[in-house]
């Protein structure tokens, strides 16, 4: 078999707390790449999930008095709501504790110990007990746990390690050749620097973490969560199976793209390719990193109480609102301020305004001078022919993953149709020359068509509307009814 899906993923989110909106940004993210390809014709295989082992999962289900699977299973349940409520369309939900996934982290441990890639040593490093865990010299406050305050004790451990030295000049030679891996490109020096300044090997297990995977050869060891999760991308696509599933790896791998944040970049351009190599297997074709939100010009945070709860957005001005105003506010890729005032502004300038306002008036005009009379086939249709040249160019920029340039171009098409009517007047045109009406109406009609298919992957939800009120689907019979018009977007106050 080889290689029939693109593969799309996003991280696996850990389940300390409910969905917020960075998670749902990389989410939506890989979403519109998605069924921009699927509408396209392109097999898809987009897989998410969530992150559910490690010390910090249990010390919060500790917490809350729950067990740490109790606790996931409500999580990333959770997720799951979200995902649907944000018209999310992914293939698989894979969970770091579902069995399978388990069994072939540790088949998988046991093969890299036995490849001679991991290996068994002491990891010393200055400890803090109230947090278990190591810190660096660099991460210390005056010498002190960071957290606590307190001293931290010089100790070791035993510990598993995985020979990441051993890939460094492998790694910078596939950055070298494969120029699209590091993505965006301003993000590869990062990268790049990171690899040449030397790679130290990485522990792989811990022996006071129980909320982990066993080690299968020495169940004192679990392993380590980030090798566990990033491990995710091959199990949850079929590696591994011992008996031929759904799911066939070499019909999958290798993904075509990692979307992740740029705070974990490094686990995904660095780590994980090494893991690749050592198991032999091919990397992914690139590993998108974005920037992050802040909310009113600051870091989001529990303790400041300014989280985001993407539903609660979706609530108040709808799912493709909100999918469009991420998208459309930041050039993927850069960081970006979230303000009540600019999502409102945006809602009733370019959504109620601009596309809403051209949808119902064109609609209207149909209804009145056409009695809802549908073009039969593009003739004559200037303006459609103009708009259909620029398919390309927007094809191309979403798969360059430029999201807020390919939608400020449709929004460009939107003004230059709304400025036609204001300027063509088709009601003085009804009184005066009224055969010049219906070519012109069909030419709109046919443009708007085209924009609910640019939209599509963005705003799936709307361009579903647009297009059945515009009577897609039904074309090839010239002359069907619609509904009534409807407002697409109603303004917000
Ligand atoms: N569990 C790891 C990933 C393991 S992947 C093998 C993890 N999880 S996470 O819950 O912290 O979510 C990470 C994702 O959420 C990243 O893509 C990150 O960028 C995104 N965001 C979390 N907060 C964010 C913002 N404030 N802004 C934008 N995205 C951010 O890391």
């Amino acid at each position: 078999m080889s290689k029939k899906y693109y593969y799309i993923t996003t991280p696996l989110y850990y389940v300390n707390d409910k969905p917020h909106i960075g998670h749902a940004y990389t989410t939506i993210a890989a979403d519109i790449l998605a069924r921009h390809k699927k509408a396209k014709d392109v097999e898809i295989f987009f897989q998410t999930g969530t992150d559910e082992h490690g010390s910090n999962i249990e010390k919060i289900a500790r917490e809350k008095n729950a067990q740490p699977k109790k606790w996931a299973d409500l999580i990333s349940e959770e997720f799951k709501r979200m995902w649907k409520r944000l018209n999310i369309n992914y293939d698989n939900f894979i969970r770091t504790t579902d069995k399978e996934h388990e069994r072939k982290v540790q088949e998988i441990f046991e093969n890299m110990i036995k490849n001679g890639d991991i290996y068994l040593g002491t990891y010393e490093g200055l400890y803090c007990l109230p947090c278990e865990n190591f810190f660096d010299e660099s991460e210390l406050s005056d010498g002190n746990c960071p957290i606590h305050g307190k001293k931290v004790e010089k100790v070791s451990e035993e510990s598993y390690f995985f020979k990441l030295s051993k890939y460094e000049d492998k790694l910078l030679q596939h950055y070298k050749n494969n120029p699209d891996f590091l993505s965006p490109s301003y993000r590869a020096l990062e990268i790049i620097n990171f690899a040449k300044s030397g790679l130290r090997d990485i522990s792989v297990s811990r022996t006071k973490v129980s909320w982990g995977i066993p080690l299968l050869s020495n169940p004192k060891h679990t392993v380590y969560v980030w090798f566990d999760a990033l491990l995710n991308y091959i199990t949850g696509a079929g590696y591994g199976n011992r008996t031929p599933g759904k799911t066939d790896f070499n019909e999958i791998w290798p993904a075509d793209v990692h979307f992740v944040g740029k705070e974990i970049y490094r686990f995904h351009a660095v780590i994980w390719p090494a893991m690749l190599m050592s198991l032999g297997l091919p990397l992914p074709k690139k590993v998108f990193a974005h920037g992050w939100w802040t909310f009113n010009g600051e870091r989001m945070s529990k303790t400041r109480g300014n989280v985001i709860n993407p539903e609660d957005i979706a609530k108040e001005y709808g799912a493709d609102a909100l999918r469009y105003f991420i998208f459309r506010e930041v050039p993927f890729g850069q960081d970006g301020d979230f303000s009540s005032k600019s999502l409102q502004r945006r809602y009733n300038s370019d959504l109620a305004n601009d596309l809403g306002n051209l949808f119902s008036r064109v609609l209207n005009m149909v209804n009145k001078y056409l009695e809802y009379e549908f073009p039969a086939k593009p003739e004559n249709a200037a303006i459609f022919e103009k708009f259909t040249a620029m398919t390309p160019e927007l094809d191309s920029k979403i798969e360059n993953m430029q999201f807020s340039e390919a939608l400020d171009k449709i929004w460009q098409a939107i003004s230059i149709l709304n400025k036609e009517i204001d300027f063509k007047k088709p009601w003085e045109m009804a009184k005066k020359n009224p055969e010049q009406l219906k070519p012109f109406l069909f030419d709109l009609i046919w443009c708007l068509r085209l924009i609910a298919d640019w939209i599509y992957p963005f705003m799936p939800d709307t361009s579903t509307k647009m297009q059945i009120q515009l009577g897609i689907g039904k074309t090839d019979a010239p002359g069907i009814e619609i509904q009534k018009s409807l407002q697409l977007f109603p303004r917000k106050l």
